[in-house]
């Protein structure tokens, strides 16, 4: 049986999950895949604090050249996050000659496309299929299952924080603070939740799904990115009203020879199967000239979903190297999309709350100057007064253009009667 060594580097939340699978399932692992899988050493800046598994104290170490320069280690497990040093590391072992499994999906929207094209000239594989989406076997999906798909459209609620926040602000009148408040608690989100609620590490995993479906090597600040924070319980509520549900959506879509890659809060239909992914699950919808419509669904984070998207590179590697296919998994780069779309000619439908003084007149100004801006109502609702004078309006839109849909809200959030800046959400039918 082919004999398989790997070197972890960090030994934080992720790192401990691997570690404990690869310990405790090693006799599993052997009959399942037929490799032996051992860990040969372990680095970690600190390696006081205690963890929720035992290793050998000889395995580990402050020093990452002992993993770099071990000729007898086959695997690099990055796990340690962020750009530097990961990048410096990854790169080292690829130029050592060994294999990389990661699960940072920070580093590889910023530098996915050096390391691939690395690995592909030294005829080594990079994993990552624990970069979006935990558990969920997405990466594999769109490298194998669905290679022979022209991919039309990806969408991805892939941030479990963001999904979460949302779905507790529509199950009862919680703002998005006290959400944020209850997920925090809960230990779904970060005391600084900043990357999460900015959409920014959706933005992230939105580059790597987009590398792999279309070819693009997008990065996260390519990407348009708009988080939840704007979004208040009564949107979800109109919307829900409207038929609605609210999602943050990473969406990557082919529009002609151009694609459209953009992450922002989402009204998408309570009859679509996106709509009912609640709390802390992701969910990645694709759709393929071949396969049609296709729905991924699992836990999007967490230390055993996320291990197990890591040992099934690290065995899936193991595997290629015990037949001698060292190259079979490289990523092709074959683009098959032009260019990203400007976010500016993007067209959507868009839900719109005004906050506006009641008086007469208001509602025709602002729909002058939709008008103006060739921007066609296709409803509106002026909702009861609350104990201010000011009262939401709300407007369904037509197909209007960004850019479009820019200009006007500027106009109209700048009239004396509009009291809030106005809140737009883009429409996916
Ligand atoms: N957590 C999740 O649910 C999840 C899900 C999917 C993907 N990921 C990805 O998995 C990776 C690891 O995440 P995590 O949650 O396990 O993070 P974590 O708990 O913070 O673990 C990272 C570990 O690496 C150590 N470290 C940092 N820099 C190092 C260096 N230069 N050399 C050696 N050790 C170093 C850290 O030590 P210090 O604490 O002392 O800095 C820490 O122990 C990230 O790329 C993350 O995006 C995480």
């Amino acid at each position: 049986m082919k004999k398989i060594k790997v070197g972890i580097v960090g030994f934080g939340k992720i790192g401990s999950g691997v570690v404990k699978v690869l310990q405790s399932r090693r006799a599993f692992l052997k009959d399942k895949a037929g490799v032996d899988i051992t860990i040969a050493k372990i680095c970690d800046k600190d390696l006081e604090s205690k963890r929720p598994v035992k290793v050998k104290k000889s395995i580990l170490t402050r020093a990452i050249g002992k993993i770099l320069y071990d000729p007898e280690i086959d695997i690099v497990v990055e796990l340690i996050g962020g750009i530097r040093p990961a990048k410096d590391i990854i790169l080292e072992a690829l130029r050592q000659g060994k294999h990389v499994v990661t699960a940072n999906k920070a580093l590889l929207s910023e530098s996915g496309y050096e390391i691939f094209n690395l690995a592909n000239a030294l005829g080594l594989q990079v994993g990552f299929e624990a970069s979006v989406g935990g558990g969920i076997p997405i990466i594999m999906a769109l490298k194998e299952g669905f290679v022979a798909n022209r991919i039309n459209l990806i969408y991805g609620i892939i941030n479990g924080t963001s999904n979460f926040i949302l779905s507790k602000m529509a199950e009862g009148p919680s703002s998005f603070k006290e959400a944020l408040k209850i997920a925090q608690g809960k230990g779904y989100a970060e005391s600084d939740p900043y990357l999460d609620v900015s959409g920014i590490d959706s933005s992230n995993k939105l580059a790597v799904l987009a590398l792999l479906g279309f070819g693009i090597p997008a990065r996260a600040r390519d990407i348009y990115t708009e988080g939840i924070t704007l979004i208040e319980s009564s949107d979800i509520q109109y919307a829900k009203e409207l038929g609605y549900s609210i999602k943050l959506l990473a969406i990557a879509k082919r529009s002609g020879g151009s694609l459209e890659l953009r992450v922002h809060p989402t009204l998408i239909s309570r009859n679509h199967l996106l709509a009912n992914v609640n709390g802390v699950y992701n969910a990645v919808f694709v759709k393929g000239d071949l396969i049609g419509e296709n729905l991924f669904f699992g836990e999007g984070a967490g230390a055993n979903p996320t291990s197990s998207a890591v040992v099934s590179d690290i065995i899936s590697m193991a595997k290629a190297d015990a037949s001698g296919r060292t190259a079979e998994k490289k990523i092709a780069f074959r683009k098959d999309v032009e260019r990203i779309k400007k976010m500016d000619d993007v067209r959507t439908r868009f839900y719109i709350r005004f906050s506006a003084i009641d008086k007469p007149g208001v509602l025709a100004r602002i729909s002058g100057i939709l008008g103006k801006h060739k921007i066609s109502i296709a409803s509106v609702t002026q909702k009861e007064k609350r104990a201010s004078r000011v009262v939401p309006i709300v407007m369904m839109t037509h197909e209007a253009n960004e850019y479009d849909m820019a200009k006007a809200l500027k106009e109209i959030d700048a009239l004396s009667a509009i009291r809030k800046k106005s809140v737009r959400v883009r429409v996916e039918s």
